[in-house]
């Protein structure tokens, strides 16, 4: 389902490969972004005349790896994205970079994703597009424990407020307890066979699964995590976009997208 390929010429002789196996990194922007209202798909949608894909892409090239990159975007879109990865990928990167078409569910997308990764890819990270401003060091992060444990990796953040459980008329029934409940965000790392496996049986289940630990967790497997961060904030209404966009104000971030 490969629909086209940008690469950049091999690094020049006497560079040295990352010495650990392959990794590969699927960015899921297929999304249509129905809960933010806009006019284009929400991984498109620009942040000071930069798509949030675009971020995305940045950071992920941006990593001092050898990788393969699959952008997972919809159809009406898989030209715009070959042509920002033109503009964004250095000559001599170090990163390979393909396009594919998205699927209904967020599940599907991932499995295009992971599908159109080379065989010698071993480790693989699912990352949503609409979190433009996750940090290199997280994704370095969650690769380091992936292949420090062999298990499932996701980033976590406390969760701060009390919490309700409510009816459907909005009343209050109980407060939660919130020691034991984090707040998971992406990028999240598997080992590939790990998460391959797990999405073959994804489609068994009635309830589509919002993330990838949950498809692995629903086939037996371990998911465990590592400490997210604030800036790994995602877009999904419209609140969120001033949100995102004081990460560019505090200069949080570098013209890549990335720390
Ligand atoms: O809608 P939600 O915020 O959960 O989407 C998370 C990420 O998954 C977004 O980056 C979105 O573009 C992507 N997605 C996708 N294919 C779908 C649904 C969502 O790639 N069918």
């Amino acid at each position: 389902m490969s629909i086209a390929a940008s690469t950049r010429e091999p690094p020049p002789p006497g560079a040295t490969p990352h010495p650990l196996g392959a990794l590969g990194v699927v960015l899921v922007a297929a999304g249509r972004g129905e809960r933010l209202g806009a006019d284009v798909p929400k991984a498109f949608v620009e942040l000071r005349g930069r798509s949030l894909v675009e971020f995305g892409v940045g950071v992920v090239t941006s990593l001092p790896h050898a990788g393969h990159l699959v952008i997972v975007v919809p159809e009406s879109r898989a030209a715009q994205a070959l042509e920002l990865v033109d503009g964004i990928l250095p000559e001599h990167s170090q990163w390979e970079v393909s396009v594919v078409h998205g699927g209904r569910e967020r599940h599907e997308s991932v499995r295009f994703g992971v599908d159109a990764l080379p065989e010698a890819v071993d480790t693989v990270l699912v990352h949503d597009a609409a979190r433009p401003f996750a940090s290199a060091a997280l994704f370095e992060r969650v690769i380091a424990e992936v292949r420090r444990t062999g298990d499932a990796v996701v980033p976590a953040l406390p969760v701060v407020d009390t919490l309700k459980r409510i009816d459907a008329n909005g009343m209050v029934h109980e407060t939660v307890d919130r020691a034991p409940l984090v707040a998971v965000q992406t990028p999240q790392g598997f080992p590939r066979e790990v998460l391959a496996a797990a999405h073959a049986t994804a489609a068994l289940h009635s309830e589509p699964p919002t993330d990838d630990a949950e498809v692995v967790q629903r086939a037996g497997g371990r998911v465990r995590t590592v400490p997210g961060e604030l800036r790994a904030h995602k877009l999904t209404t419209p609140e969120d976009l001033p949100i995102l966009d004081s990460f560019l104000t505090a200069n949080a971030v570098g013209p890549g997208g990335e720390a």
